[in-house]
């Protein structure tokens, strides 16, 4: 397996994985990995609680390694809810960031017990206030994105100048204002955008302060990035410049929570999937794989060239590295579109029946797979 930032040491080497008979396509999780990645998060950010995101993998068996890891949860609707319960997660442990719900969830999230919920307007305040009555809040703030890969800003994020408004509001109809969230987007590569966003709750913090309004909680979201096969900072670095804006910035103590998603799974999987046809289509050598952008590879569909996973074949298809040829990599659906990567050099040799290995896949994957055509998912398999 490639030497990922988030953690070096794995057993899921090509080496390990030419071994296993099982029938592809499929996925092969390492459950240490996932723990190891929670501990990087404990060690580098000591005072911080950490509430792994579940829609980046909501497998039973990924939240069940969690859980018995000691995390906490953040969730975004009913189903995730009935996956935790399912677990006896505590509803002290689980955290309502979705700033846009349902009244029907609010309140299945209350009668649970969860009693803190992130909004971002005043209609959303209302349906708290009435199903789930005095509930902590905590208010969603648009911060800059710049250099993330995947947007979450322009549908959520209340603008600044009304978080005052919105947090006097919900005073006024008995929630208790608890805190101040924000998400600068999903594989968040540049260092500055988080010391910027830090920056911009802590000005929020002051604002409400000179209004006499002291939050208990800052929650600075998901969005740690892995190295894929573009460069990307260290979740070292990153948590180096989170503490540094934090200890520079922020007013007074709060509660500090982390969101990730991503840094706790994705290099916790790989892919395996067999070639099933190799065919020359104009200049482009294409290969066909039993397993899709669609049923495996979803992220591919929005970013096939700036965000691609590294690949590779069996030690034993390797071993001349020198004739290689650049293939356009696809599913084995109708659509052109289930393409996962293309332009990837890999062994002249690759043929019907060779394995590939697709790595860091363990987010958002599984979680955004569908069956089209009747393609299901592969299955996953567990070791450690
Ligand atoms: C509210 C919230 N928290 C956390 C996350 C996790 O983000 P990531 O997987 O980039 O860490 C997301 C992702 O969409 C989110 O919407």
């Amino acid at each position: 397996m490639k030497t990922s930032n988030t953690n070096k040491e794995t057993k899921l080497d090509n080496q390990y994985l030419d071994n296993l008979k099982y029938k592809t396509p499929y996925y092969v999780f390492d459950r240490n990995k996932i723990k190891s990645n929670i501990d990087q998060f404990r060690n580098l950010l000591p005072d911080v609680s950490i509430h792994y995101a579940m829609k980046s993998n909501p497998h039973p068996e990924v939240l069940k390694t969690i859980h018995m890891h000691g995390s906490g949860f953040e969730i975004a609707s009913s189903n995730e809810l009935k996956q935790l319960v399912k677990l006896k997660v505590s509803p002290k442990d689980i955290l309502y960031s979705a700033p846009v719900k349902s009244e029907q969830f609010i309140k299945e999230a209350y009668e649970y017990g969860v009693d803190r919920f992130a909004f971002d307007s005043l209609s959303e305040l209302d349906k708290i206030s009435r199903v789930a009555p005095r509930s902590k809040v905590y208010l969603r703030i648009f911060v800059s994105e710049h250099g993330s890969r995947f947007s979450l800003s322009e549908k959520f994020g209340a603008k600044l100048d009304s978080a005052l408004e919105l947090m006097e509001y919900a005073q006024k109809i008995g929630l208790e204002v608890f805190g101040l969230t924000f998400h600068i987007g999903s594989q968040a590569v540049s260092k500055s955008t988080w010391t910027y966003a830090i920056r911009t709750a802590a000005n929020v913090m002051n604002i409400l302060l000179e209004n006499n309004i002291k939050i208990k909680m800052l929650d600075i979201g998901g969005g740690f990035p892995i190295e894929y096969t573009e460069p990307a900072p260290s979740i070292n670095d990153i948590c180096a410049v989170i503490n540094k804006a934090i200890k520079t910035y922020v007013p007074y103590h709060v509660q500090l929570v982390i969101e990730p998603g991503r840094a706790i799974v994705a290099t916790s999987a790989v892919l395996v999937s067999s070639v099933i046809a190799r065919i020359k289509r104009g200049r482009n050598m294409w290969l066909f794989m039993d397993a899709g952008a669609y049923n495996s590879l979803f992220e591919t569909l929005e970013s096939q060239t700036s965000m691609r996973f590294e690949v590779s074949t069996s030690e034993l298809k390797d071993n001349d590295k020198t004739k290689t040829t650049q293939y356009t990599i696809t599913g084995p659906t109708c659509d052109s579109i289930d393409t996962m990567m293309r332009d990837v050099r890999l062994s002249s040799q690759l043929t019907v029946g060779d394995k590939l290995y697709f790595q860091d896949v363990g987010a958002y994957s599984i979680a955004l797979a569908n069956s089209f055509n009747g393609f299901a998912p592969p299955e996953a398999y567990f070791i450690n």
